[in-house]
């Protein structure tokens, strides 16, 4: 049996040939491959490469980090051939045809009926779309969003020159409803921002209260699901945040990031308005941009021009063998992710050592390591951190305010006002099978440090 890589050379070269065979009745035109320089210089960048943590691997469960799914790395690959641009379709025909398809099942996923979206380099650029249509609906007014929201809510906002509002959030890490409803009151707020995943503690936000606030006091709603969005299709959620996903198409605008959990390599996330109406404030008047088609295309309705065809080819190859329906392969990888996530929470539970920070919403867990003071529990954290990385362990560091702590008694006395703890992504399925080594290596970390 050939080798994983092999395998996937084979599969690279089939689909290359494949699509090279529909170009076969053009001059040949190849440009000569000095190989011996060619290798010099990839083997280098091989060996850079090296300086890396092992994000691939299931023992890397710190930042938000997975590998792409083969298919979206060989059809991402295989597209580079013809490197498409789909801001137009003169410079990539067929991957645009293919991004509306994948875009459309990314809606009909999130519940949308009618939509209008498209593709983007990340979840800040998806985010600053719907913050900009938003700001063009209503001008003037603010962007409310919590305090555990991603941080560049802020900062877009203040591109947009637009005022910003953090609303409180409550112990479990979600938006505050009493505080967003005083928020709402004293007016002047366009657009509430839910998140449903906060990129720290993966809290879910409670969508539907947010949603009948908002409506009330006239205001849109923007949800952030850039980390969270795919676990709509997951079965194992608990009923607040079940209750949260199923209101997403409420929402005037959305926001998930294939290149997160949608198993796509960077520079894939995605935008979807509920209103297709919107697009009109994308208009723009380019002469060198070409309209070879009467059909409205995505150059017109995207604020970046340049976007990477390729993106599209591997999502739509992903989807085309993963497709986003609940039960699938993709959504059980979620349940195996969030089940590795449980089964690391309870752990922690009964072990004294640690003080876990509640029941994850998804498949992220927070945890503080138990000590007299909020410094003395931040140091230890610290240390800790780096021990389990001696290990082959790991994690990630995250300071949180007492606020979502406190109920837990980590600490006997709070000198700080906030706790940095211990976060892991258990984001990858295989995380459910290596929790035990997992667990094994922490426990060896913390014995290092006498905890
Ligand atoms: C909830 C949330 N929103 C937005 C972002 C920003 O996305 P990106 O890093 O793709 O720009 C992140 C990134 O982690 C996130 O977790």
């Amino acid at each position: 049996m050939s080798d994983p890589i092999s395998a996937e050379l084979a599969l690279l070269e089939e689909a290359m040939r494949a699509l090279a065979a529909g170009f076969a009745d053009l001059p040949p035109a190849e440009r000569p491959l000095d190989a011996a320089a060619a290798r010099g210089a990839l083997l280098e960048a091989a060996h850079r490469m090296r300086d890396n943590f092992p994000y691939h691997h299931p023992l890397y469960v710190g930042q938000m980090l997975k590998p792409p799914h083969p298919v979206a790395r060989l059809a991402y690959a295989m597209a580079m051939m013809v490197n498409p641009n789909n801001h137009a379709l003169d410079g990539g025909r067929a991957s645009s045809a293919m991004e509306k398809e994948a875009v459309a099942q990314i809606a009909s996923m999130a519940g949308f009926r009618e939509h209008l979206g498209h593709l983007c380099g990340g979840g800040t650029m998806a985010n600053f779309e719907a913050l900009w249509v938003g700001r063009e609906q209503a001008p003037g007014l603010a962007v409310a969003a919590s305090a555990q929201a991603h941080y560049t809510h802020g900062r877009l906002a203040a591109v947009l020159g637009v005022p910003f509002r953090k609303v409180a959030i409550d112990a479990d890490g979600r938006m505050d409803l009493a505080a967003l409803e005083e928020l709402l009151a004293a007016g002047g707020i366009g657009t509430v921002v839910a998140t449903l995943g906060t990129t720290a503690a993966g809290a879910v936000d409670p969508l539907p209260e947010i949603l009948a606030l908002a409506r009330r006091f006239r205001c849109r709603v923007h949800v952030d699901a850039a980390y969270g969005g795919y676990f709509t299709l997951a079965a194992s959620l608990d009923p607040s945040a079940r209750r949260a996903f199923d209101a997403v198409a409420e929402a005037d605008s959305y926001v998930v990031d294939p290149h997160k959990h949608g198993l796509q390599p960077y520079g894939c996330g995605c935008v979807i308005f509920k209103d297709p109406s919107v697009g009109r404030h994308y208009r723009h008047d380019s002469p060198y941009t070409y309209f070879s088609s009467s059909e409205l295309h995505l150059g017109e309705i995207s604020l970046e021009c340049s976007r990477p065809g390729a993106a599209a080819v591997a999502l739509w190859a992903t989807q085309r063998l993963l497709p986003l329906e609940r039960g699938g392969a993709l959504a059980r990888g979620l349940d195996d992710g969030r089940a590795a996530a449980l089964d690391l929470y309870e752990t922690l539970v009964r072990d004294q050592r640690f003080v876990p920070r509640g029941r994850p919403d998804l498949d992220i867990v927070v945890f503080a390591v138990r000590a007299r003071s909020a410094s003395e529990s931040s140091a230890r954290a610290r240390a800790l951190f780096d021990a389990a990385a001696r290990e082959g362990l790991h994690l990630a560091l995250a300071t949180f305010p007492r606020v979502m702590l406190e109920a837990a008694h980590p600490v006997d006395r709070w000198d700080s006002g906030e706790l940095v703890c211990l976060r892991a992504c258990a984001m990858k399925p295989e995380h459910r099978a290596w929790m035990p080594e997992i667990v094994v290596r922490l426990d060896r970390a913390a014995r290092s440090l006498q905890l």
